[in-house]
Parts: structure tokens; sequence; C-alpha cells
């Protein structure tokens, strides 16, 4: 009878066990954006969700995140922006730091509703707030206490053209949001993310629930939007992270197992895991 390895029996914040171990993170010759030093995840119940981390977000780049469900993607996206802080047991362990300031994301310090105008979200069901469109993109700067009407005007009208859907909703910005396509609403909730002027974009799937022609819309916008901010998506769609993404980052329990410019990443991996999970023996 050969060993049985039972990965309930490792002992908490143990990595778990790779088939290949990481391949070390190359050095990245772009200016850098965010630097993800020696990161941890753990969830309230106790699970350790990412282990170790090491990443360089490129500044004004698309870094992609992939690997199968539950590898921890959405996990390591969310740390970003502290939406784990809404949940107070959750626990973070390293650094998450953003340049060119050098401050620590994740330091307790730091405002978290300040830090989500700063790193904004999209996640991957459009979820617009029951409110007018004007209002849904205007969200942000009223939370941050911004009253001056004109000022208002011209962030939602910049924001809405933005993200590619003022020329659709110029004549309707009081009708609700709800009102509009499911791809339209994607263009608003990111409209929304950009009236605070942020500096990183999250992407968490933000295709997965459109068809193919609001698609190509998003991606195309993400092209664009990368010369104003920096963008970090997760997708399940190689094709798309292939198409859009600069650097690709592959992730698999818990851990990133290889980082590098997309192209090496989906034309010559170092890892055999990677080669394993692109051309789809697992995951
Ligand atoms: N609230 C939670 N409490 C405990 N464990 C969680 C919680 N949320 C997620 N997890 C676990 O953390 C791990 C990573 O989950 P995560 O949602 O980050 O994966 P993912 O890569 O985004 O997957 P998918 O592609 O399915 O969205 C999984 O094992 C998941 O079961
Ligand atoms: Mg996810």
């Amino acid at each position: 009878m050969g060993m049985i390895t039972d990965s309930s029996t490792v002992s908490s914040g143990s990595a778990p066990q790779l088939a290949h171990p990481p391949t070390p993170v190359p050095r990245i010759s772009d200016p850098l954006k965010a630097q993800v030093e020696s990161f941890n995840f753990f969830y309230a119940n106790g699970f350790q969700a990412l282990h170790g981390i090491n990443m360089p977000i490129a500044d004004n780049q698309v870094t992609a995140l992939i690997g199968p469900s539950g590898c921890g993607k959405s996990t390591l996206l969310r740390s970003f922006n502290r939406m784990h802080d809404l949940y107070s047991k959750n626990r973070y362990e390293g650094r998450i730091i953003l340049l060119p300031e050098n401050i620590n994301l994740i330091g307790p310090e730091l405002d978290p509703i300040e830090i989500r105008m700063r790193v904004s979200m999209v996640f991957q069901k459009p979820n617009p707030f029951p409110k007018s469109i004007y209002e849904n993109v205007a969200f942000g700067l009223r939370v941050r206490g911004e009253t001056n009407k004109r000022y208002i005007d011209e962030r939602v009208e910049k924001a809405l053209r933005g993200a590619a859907l003022w020329d659709e909703v110029k004549d309707n910005l009081d009708k609700s949001g709800f009102a509009l396509s499911g791809g339209q609403q994607q263009r608003l909730c990111i409209a929304r993310a950009l009236a605070t002027d942020p500096e990183i974009l999250l992407f968490d799937e933000p295709t997965a629930a459109l068809d193919p022609i609001s698609t190509a819309k998003i991606e195309d916008l993400v092209v664009e939007l990368k010369k104003t901010v920096t963008i970090i998506i997760v997708t399940h769609n190689m094709q798309q992270a292939a198409r859009i993404a600069d650097y690709t980052a592959f992730m698999y329990l818990g851990q990133l197992v290889e980082f590098d410019q997309t192209n090496q990443i989906f034309t010559n991996p170092s890892n055999p895991m990677t080669e394993q999970y692109l051309t789809g023996r697992f995951g």
C-alpha cells in the first residue's frame, strides 16, 4: 500500500505541496505601480488562502491573474482594496506596497474607504445601485463629500466617456441604472469606479456574464484605460488574457506558480504546471 498524503493533515501555515515548486518571479523592467511582498491571507475560519505571494504590478499595464477555480485569484485581487476588511477576523500578512508613495495598502493605519477610491473594483456581475445613471457614477464623489454640482457634472461626464458609455446615455442620465443592458450596466460600473480617479482598477471576471459583443467592448476599454490607470484582471478566459494582458500570473493552491510577460507564459512557460494548465490537463 502506497503512502497517502492528506492535505488536511498539513499543519496550519505551511504551504500546500505543488507538483513543481513555484518558478522565481522575474525582475521586470517596466516601472512599478505596486509590489506584493511575502503576502499571506487567512480567512476568518483560519483557512490560509494565499501563501507567500511576491508579485510586481507594472504601472499602466494590464496584469492578468489566471488559474483553476479556488486557487485564490479573487482573494488576492480583493486584498488590493481591502475588501476583506468587511470581516474583521480575516487576516493579512506581508505587504502590498503602492508606488510611488511607498505606502502599504494593507497597513492598519490606512482608511479602507479611502483606499477603495484609489484602488477600485469591478465585479463579475454588473451591480449598479438602485439609483439613476448619474447618481451611480457620482456615488464615490458624494462619499468623498463633494457638493459642487458643476464639478460633479464634469466628473460624471468624464467617467462615462472613459467607460465608453456617454454617447449611449447622455440624454437619459436620470433613468435608473437597471434600465441599461447587461453590457451597458458593466460599463456603468466601470464609470462608477473611474469617477474617483483611481490609480488601480481591479476586475474580477468582468465579462463572464456578458455576450461576445459586450465582452469585446469591455476588452477594448481595458486596453484603452491602461493609458491612465493600472489594471489587474482575473479571468478564466485564456484568450482574453492573451489578448489584453501585458503580464500574466498563474496561481494554484494559493501560491503564485509562475509570473511573466503574457507572451512568455503562453508560448514558453518555465513551470511544467503552467503548461499543463494552459493545455487543459487540469483545472
Ligand atoms: N469567506 C471564505 N472563508 C473561507 N474560505 C474561503 C472564503 N472565500 C473563499 N475561500 C476559499 O479560499 C480559496 C480561494 O478562493 P477564491 O475565491 O480566491 O478562488 P478563485 O481563484 O477566485 O476561484 P474562482 O475561479 O472559482 O472564482 C478557496 O479554497 C475558497 O474555498
Ligand atoms: Mg474568483
